[in-house]
């Protein structure tokens, strides 16, 4: 069927869907998937209307970068807001910047982030199509978990990029992400069980620097 009414179809059954993303699909490779009932996310559809940056995507992208509202504005090199088009249909939201992302004000730019990228590319994304940001858009010293509080001030910056975004589909990194959306679920029970929040579908995943530290 038509990509509006997959979606549809999609938020209104969430029941246990696994997530694929397929950037290419033909109707014969549909049919066989949905033939075997393998839930299915269908994110072939870009929409390049709009291909300027809004003014208020940058002035928020300024905002966060001279943000000043709690501590870590006195350790960080960089903050990082984020990358990715403004028309992404898929967000990742991660923990926090660490050493590579503070000092080059980019996400995801370390081991984490080419491990990250790896998976996106075995579900048939590529990074520039998805938009990567942090709950913390400050580096923490030492990399020490976030504090409520810091979480809490940095809090409406993510709001806004989702809010200006508006992407289908909401990936959280690690428990801090989740816990945004699922305050009180744990990790190992609900990971990779995506649910509806206001329309849209958020599905909570293992931090990638998980599997690392593991392997
Ligand atoms: N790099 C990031 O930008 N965020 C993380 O959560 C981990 C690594």
């Amino acid at each position: 069927g038509d990509i509006n009414s997959c979606k549809k179809n999609l938020l209104e059954n969430n029941n246990n869907v696994l997530i694929l993303f397929l950037t290419q699909v033909n109707e014969k490779d549909y049919n066989k998937l949905t033939e075997y009932n393998f839930p299915l996310i269908l994110i072939n559809e870009h929409n390049f209307n709009r291909d300027n940056l809004t003014s208020e995507f940058v002035e928020l992208y300024q905002e966060i970068r001279s943000c000043e509202a709690c501590l870590l504005h006195t350790t960080r090199k960089n903050a990082v807001p984020g990358e990715g088009p403004q028309d992404a249909q898929v967000m990742f939201i991660g923990e926090a910047p660490g050493l590579n992302e503070d000092r080059e004000g980019r996400p995801f730019v370390g081991r984490a982030g080419s491990f990250l990228e790896e998976l996106l590319a075995a579900a048939g994304l590529k990074r520039s199509e998805v938009f990567i940001c942090n709950v913390l858009k400050c580096r923490p010293p030492d990399n020490r978990d976030p504090l409520p509080a810091e979480i809490d001030l940095c809090s409406d910056f993510i709001s806004r990029q989702i809010q200006l975004i508006d992407p289908f589909v909401v990936v959280t990194l690690g428990r801090h992400s989740m816990r945004r959306f699922f305050p009180d679920a744990t990790i190992s029970r609900v990971h990779g069980q995506p649910k509806t929040v206001a329309g849209r579908l958020i599905v909570p995943m293992y931090h990638p620097a998980a599997a690392l530290h593991r392997g």
